[in-house]
């Protein structure tokens, strides 16, 4: 393994050894001694587009391996404010630092990244197309509160149009073999061309719903996510659908399985209602934990790779 562009490029082999490695490193992290794993490597944190949890943790989880982090989150003041190419930068980058992780609002931004530099490049979000670092921290999530991936029943509930945590996410439970709704507003349903490749590919257990409460209906997981504005053309139609998707903890109560767990990429807005936080349903707070452990596992798999 090179780099991680896509989820699509991983193989479910691929997808388990990281997951393998990932619950090692919450071992080593327990003991305090990751820290000499990586003295000698630096990280180059990229973030072209807002981030909160991909980018922290990328950072803490090279910290804890030992390593060191420079970076660019404020597009302002770097020199792409001055009009330099996203390809000048990275090439020059790449001769500061040993790996990347970045995060840039153009689809293909990450695979194009690593054409032009040989250090590994790990996408943290490219546009609306794939956030493979998401998805493996999500699936961590799912085994670890499912106790599996295989046959599990999983609604993807939101925005499927404009995430890439839903796209992603999408095409990992395909490969997988679990059963897949995809719950969302006709407006927002998932790319045609994306729906059409992981069936002709996977041939998963696949429905398109707009009904809520069928979502949640038997669902052994579900994975909320926020209408995704910034990727609106109308904000006022973003609003619109805001206003109508709203998961709340008497919905969950009435229609889910009791031991139905919450999973959401976060930041969340209103589509979760501010009750469910405090029930045993929400999972999303220990999901974003697992950030650590598995972003450590990849720069781990990454690096070491090249030993
Ligand atoms: C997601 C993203 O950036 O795609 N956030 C994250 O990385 N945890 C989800 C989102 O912004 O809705």
């Amino acid at each position: 393994m090179k780099n991680i562009i896509s989820i699509r490029d991983l193989s479910k082999t691929d997808i388990l050894k990281i997951l393998n490695r990932a619950e090692k490193m919450q071992e080593v992290l327990q003991k305090k001694n990751a820290e000499e794993i990586y003295p000698d490597k630096i990280l180059g944190a990229l973030f072209f587009e807002p981030s909160t949890r991909t980018k922290l943790s990328f950072k803490a989880a090279m910290k804890r391996l030992g390593g060191r982090v420079i970076g660019i989150s404020d597009v302002k003041k770097s020199s792409v404010a001055k009009g330099e190419s996203f390809g000048d930068t990275i090439k020059v980058i790449a001769k500061y630092v040993d790996i990347v992780a970045m995060r840039h609002p153009l689809e293909g931004s990450a695979r194009y990244a690593s054409e032009l530099v040989d250090i590994p490049i790990i996408n943290g979000g490219d546009g609306a197309n794939q956030h493979p670092t998401q998805t493996l921290l999500d699936l961590y999530a799912i085994k670890k509160f499912e106790g599996g991936i295989e046959e599990k029943e999983i609604a993807l509930i939101g925005d499927l149009r404009h995430a890439r945590t839903m796209r992603s996410l999408a095409y990992a439970l395909s490969k997988f073999g679990a059963k897949i709704k995809l719950v969302s507003p006709k407006s927002l349903k998932m790319s045609r061309e994306v729906v059409k490749e992981i069936k002709e590919k996977y041939s998963p257990e696949f429905e398109e719903i707009t009904d809520l409460k069928k979502g949640i209906k038997g669902s052994d997981a579900i994975y909320v996510c926020r209408i995704q504005e910034e990727r609106f053309k109308d904000p006022y139609e973003a609003k619109k659908l805001q206003e109508t998707y709203q998961i709340s903890l008497d919905l969950l109560e009435k229609y889910g399985k009791s031991d139905l767990s919450v999973l959401h990429p976060l930041p969340k807005l209103n589509e979760i209602g501010p009750k469910v936080d405090g029930s045993d349903y929400a999972k999303y707070y220990e999901q974003a934990s697992f950030g650590i452990p598995v972003r450590m596992a990849i720069i781990d798999l990454l690096l070491g790779g090249r030993k």
